[in-house]
């Protein structure tokens, strides 16, 4: 199933709020549309909301075919800044705009109607590079991961949160295709349940054996000896190996040191944000209370309650043993080996 696709100047996006019960498609016709998607997590994951705002920007570049070739620049430019400021912690997202923004501009004295096209060719090279370098990723993985592993993950970093394959998910399907017999377990992932209800759903549609546990399951996981290693996706990496990922993956990485298990990061080379020196200067999202005080619509916790709900934490770079790339797996130091891959 397609996270996204483009079909004849509309968009459609595979709405994960309603998965793993219903597989809905959202048709986006204007940005605004692409955006709100964005917003509330009907398309998800760093790279796929990269990939998903390049196509955004090109539906909002067709709304301004009729504008003078100076308006229109100054339009896209300004639906492009609509559209990075829908989520903060995925460095994806601008890195794909940006990209867009960068052929947009490389072109002189050309009409709305050819710009338009050359967009769609590049929000298309931006989806299908995804696509190639998970599934190059994942080889690079293989050398990681013993035959019968048994693989905790957080989150989804699958197909569904990328153009396809996946990140960390692409190193486990590699590893099945290989016939390394390995098999997963999949944190829940709350507070909106990533694990529970996507990377559950993609390793049964893959045959891949998964057990599903609650997030507080993992420490007491690890302390039975029933964790070879974990693998994680991630939203943004700062320059020194920092990794910012789903809230909850810094407290999987702290009980993988104490138990003496490889710690494994899988992710594409846009995710690595070379200005920034550290985690700490990533910007992490907070999200509605909602989020926490109810479950599938139902409020569990009492009226009133303050609330604190970051979607991401930063895991140091001292916790991390690899980070695996389409162009190569990167050892600590992290400031060095991320340098010399730029
Ligand atoms: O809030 P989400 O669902 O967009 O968060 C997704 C994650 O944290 C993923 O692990 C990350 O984006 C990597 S996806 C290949």
């Amino acid at each position: 199933m397609d996270t996204m696709r483009w079909e004849n100047g509309e968009f459609y996006l595979l709405d994960q709020t309603k998965l793993p019960g219903q597989s809905e498609y959202i048709c986006c016709r204007d940005y605004i549309t692409v955006a709100e998607a964005i917003k509330r997590l009907s398309v998800r994951g760093a790279p796929a909301i990269g990939a998903a705002a390049a196509y955004g920007l090109v539906l909002g570049a067709m709304g301004l075919k009729g504008e003078e070739e100076q308006n229109f620049l100054a339009g896209v430019e300004e639906i492009a800044r609509h559209l990075s400021a829908t989520r903060p912690t995925a460095v994806n997202l601008n890195w794909a705009l940006e990209r867009m923004l960068d052929r947009v501009k490389s072109e002189d004295s050309m009409t709305p109607e050819e710009i338009i096209g050359i967009m769609i060719r590049e929000a298309d090279s931006i989806h299908r590079e995804d696509l190639e370098g998970n599934r190059k990723m994942g080889l690079f993985g293989l050398d990681l991961i013993p035959q019968g592993a048994r693989i905790l993950t957080h989150c989804n970093a699958g197909a569904l949160a990328t153009a396809g394959y996946g990140t960390a998910l692409g190193v486990i399907r590699a590893a099945h295709e290989a016939g390394k017999k390995v098999s997963v377990y999949a944190d829940e992932t709350r507070p909106l349940l990533q694990g529970a209800r996507l990377t559950a759903w993609e390793m049964l549609q893959e045959g891949i054996p998964v057990t599903l546990i609650t997030d507080n399951m993992a420490g007491y996981l690890m302390s039975r000896g029933m964790v070879d290693l974990v693998v994680v996706g991630s939203d943004r990496i700062a320059a020194n190996g920092d990794v910012a990922n789903k809230i909850g993956t810094y407290g999987v990485a702290v009980l993988a040191r104490e138990h003496g298990i490889p710690f494994f990061v899988a992710a594409p080379f846009s995710t690595i944000d070379i200005s920034l020196q550290s985690g700490s200067q990533i910007p992490i999202e907070e999200r509605s209370p909602e989020e926490v005080t109810c479950l599938g619509g139902i409020r569990l916790a009492p009226e009133g309650v303050r609330v604190w709900n970051p979607a991401f934490d930063v895991t140091p770079a001292r916790l991390v043993s690899a980070i695996i790339t389409e162009r190569g797996v990167l050892r600590s130091p992290y400031d060095r080996s991320i340098r010399e891959l730029y």
